[in-house]
């Protein structure tokens, strides 16, 4: 099994009203437990890497070819989309470069005509290698590789503009977040999101900031045509939880050769849990 592209995935989402969860890796670890959770439900799943923890890792090949062996070493069989998260022009240059079956041009800062030019130039680029394209009108607020942003809905015409291109996916903003959602947040868009999904037309769309989002807004938004849900802050949350009872517990001591080793055990697990979860819950566990 390789990897395979997030467009495929998307369809069969759309056509069976659930929506695939992309997970975004924070170590090298955490790929195999992510692959391991979608393996247990049997769901198609992806990767999300974003361009930070690519430079942290050792870049978008060292990614690609350690998930291409871990497919292989685990024997995964379930469909697995490895997909760069919010890159730059050049970023999405490097990972189609680097093999990743999926990429995400982040223009949403752009004027919008220049997000057109640049959106239309890599669709083509990767299209010829059979790679999806996902792009995002309107930025998502909140935090997201180290950096915070100010959140802007997103324009229907301009999501039209941006579907006519061609693109496999559309990441729109409707009132979502990165990281945590205050206590005042008024919740998704829904009229909005109704909107999107009407000047898209047939593009699957995409809800970034997974984390924290009502069960039944989950839900909701599905239903109104949401395909892809991107889920990171929740995963790195039950990592940072699970790690700390582990010290506080005592349990470094109680191995000391393989303190390394088993250190980051609790915290793999609750990223698993976390992903099975959100994989019963988007309706995508059962479908691979
Ligand atoms: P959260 O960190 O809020 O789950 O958002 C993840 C995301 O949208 C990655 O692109």
């Amino acid at each position: 099994m390789s990897y395979v592209s997030a467009s495929a995935m998307a369809k069969a989402a759309k056509a069976g009203h659930y929506a695939v969860g992309q997970f975004n890796i924070n170590n090298l670890e955490s790929i195999r437990v992510i692959m391991a959770a979608a393996e247990e439900v049997r769901a198609p799943v992806m990767l999300g890497v974003s361009m930070g923890i690519a430079r942290q890792l050792g870049g978008y090949k060292t990614i690609a070819d350690t998930v291409r062996n871990v497919l292989e070493y685990d024997g995964v069989t379930v469909p697995v989309c490895l997909h760069a998260d919010h890159s730059t022009y050049d970023a999405a240059l490097e990972a189609l470069r680097c093999g990743f079956s999926s990429v995400m041009f982040d223009g949403s800062r752009l004027e919008i005509e220049e997000n057109l030019r640049l959106t239309r130039q890599l669709a083509a680029l990767c299209h010829a290698q059979g790679v999806s394209l996902e792009v995002e009108v309107g930025p998502v607020a909140g935090k997201e590789d180290g950096g915070a942003a100010e959140g802007e809905l997103a324009d229907p015409v301009e999501c039209a503009a941006m579907s006519a291109l061609g693109v496999d996916l559309l990441a729109a903003s409707i009132g979502n977040m990165h990281g945590a959602y205050p206590p005042d947040w008024k919740g998704l868009n829904f009229p909005l999101l109704h909107a999107v999904r009407e000047a898209a037309g047939e593009v699957p769309l995409v809800l970034h900031g997974g984390s924290g989002i009502p069960e039944e807004s989950i839900c909701r938004a599905i239903e109104l045509g949401v395909c892809k849900i991107n889920v990171n802050s929740e995963c790195r949350e039950a990592f940072s939880e699970a790690t700390r009872r582990f010290f506080l517990d005592g349990l470094d001591q109680k191995d000391s050769a393989h303190m390394q080793l088993i250190t980051l055990r609790p915290g793999l697990e609750a990223v698993k849990a976390v992903c099975i979860e959100k994989m019963r819950l988007f309706g995508c566990a059962g479908k691979a």
